[in-house]
């Protein structure tokens, strides 16, 4: 919700063009409308065709106060307002949902009607927020036009994943307003402010793999989803980030430089390359411990009997950087991924480890905070304990972003 990252809301006043795509979903953009509006975002909607079958110009229109362009060939709005200045006076276009139709006609750079041209006319930056059935997103079409738009420098926020309307699961739901909202507020501020501007950052991400042989390894559930949305976060408030991620299935954050690792051992000897930084953050979730008889070729069953598997412990990268006598970052983030006593077990890890903060979150299996979007957080400074309410990833990563660049102004 907009009060919980009320601290994000714009005081210039920016505008975003909205252009709605013909889709189920496209009914949460007046929720999407009602929070840019709650923050101070002025909006101008766009409806295609086939929007149009699923949430009306005269709805959309009385939440933005102004009228809703549908025809590409209106001549009072070319009169009023072209196309080609609509699509130029804005700070950001936006394209929720960005259905499977839609994007192609983006990545192929098509121009059939008022949404398509205003893309195309477009001189300003591009978000799209894809929503489809599971099997539209995964269609190699799509997955190529994906490709195309962020190679063309588009910005995409989810799919999620979750039941879809047409009773499947998977990939393929809009993101929720308020994730959505928050990446336009946070994209807004960075347009004018950008307060981490030539800091550095690093940011651990994913699980490590730890092997047994050249085909088996030890991992853990870990997505990455929190570590990649942090080092986005960090990135859009101008900071030159280095993300040090484990194996996951996630793109990589426009403006973030990633160095993929597969072990603890290798994320350590990544992490001390990438020193000097002034902020390291350590979202990822390391191993605790290596097979430390793991074999060059692939163990072979022999008579039912078990391998014989010795672990040994990992290096600990947080508290290693964190007791760093020369070269420590000036500021050290950890987490602590608890199942119980969140609050007194971070409390605990961030003396252990001597990092300067720590965000506590709650992985118990019900929470499904472990693969899933939202993230409920505690963050234990030595100055307290700042409990957070349960928000998208996205908005977990805005809001340490941001205190991080308060940290750094502070200074
Ligand atoms: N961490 C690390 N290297 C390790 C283990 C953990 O850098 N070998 C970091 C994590 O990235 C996280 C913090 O330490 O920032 C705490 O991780 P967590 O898994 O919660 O704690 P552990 O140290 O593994 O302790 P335990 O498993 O006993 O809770």
């Amino acid at each position: 919700m907009l009060s919980e990252i009320g601290g994000l809301s714009v005081t210039s006043q920016k505008s975003v063009l909205l252009i709605i795509g013909g889709g189920i979903a496209a009914y949460k953009c007046l929720e999407l409308i009602r929070l840019l509006s709650k923050a101070g975002i002025k909006t101008r909607a766009i409806l295609t065709k086939a929007a149009e079958q699923f949430v009306t110009p005269l709805s959309v229109a009385a939440l933005i106060g102004e009228k809703v362009y549908t025809d590409l060939f209106s001549l009072t709005d070319e009169a009023e307002m072209g196309h080609i200045q609509l699509s130029r006076s804005t700070d950001l276009v936006v394209v929720a949902p960005a259905t499977a139709d839609l994007m192609a006609k983006m990545a192929s750079g098509l121009a059939t009607d008022l949404a398509t041209t205003a893309l195309l006319a477009t001189d300003k930056p591009v978000m799209i927020a894809p929503a489809m059935n599971v099997r539209m997103w995964g269609h190699p079409a799509t997955q190529r036009n994906l490709a195309q738009l962020k190679k063309d420098g588009v910005k995409v926020i989810g799919p999620d994943e979750g039941d879809m309307a047409c009773g499947e699961y998977g990939p393929g739901r809009l993101s929720e307003p308020d994730a959505i909202a928050a990446k336009i507020i946070d994209f807004l501020k960075g347009t004018g402010n950008k307060p981490l501007t030539g800091k550095k950052m690093l940011v651990t991400a994913g699980p490590t793999h730890e092997p047994i042989d050249p085909v088996r390894y030890i991992a853990n559930r870990s997505s990455g989803k929190q570590g990649y949305a942090i080092a986005e976060a960090l990135a859009a408030l101008g900071a030159d980030v280095t993300l040090i991620s484990g194996p996951t299935q996630l793109d990589v954050p426009g403006g973030v430089k990633r160095i993929d690792v597969e072990s603890a051992s290798d994320m350590l000897a990544a992490t001390t390359l990438a020193l000097p930084v002034d902020g390291a953050i350590f979202a990822a979730a390391v191993a605790d411990w290596r097979v430390a008889n793991s074999s060059d070729q692939k163990v072979k069953k022999k008579d039912g009997a078990l391998p014989d598997l010795t672990l040994a412990e990992n290096p600990d990268i947080l508290a290693t950087v964190s007791q760093l006598k020369s070269g420590r970052p000036e500021l050290v983030v950890g987490f602590a991924a608890e199942t119980q006593n969140i609050i007194e077990n971070g409390s605990s890890k961030l003396v252990r480890k001597g990092c300067d903060w720590i965000v506590a979150n709650d992985v118990s299996p019900d929470t499904g905070t472990f693969g899933g979007d939202r993230n409920s957080v505690h963050l234990i400074t030595n100055d307290g304990v700042d409990s957070w309410p349960s928000q998208s990833k996205a908005e977990v990563s805005s809001q340490l972003a941001k205190q991080i660049s308060e940290y750094f102004q502070g200074r």
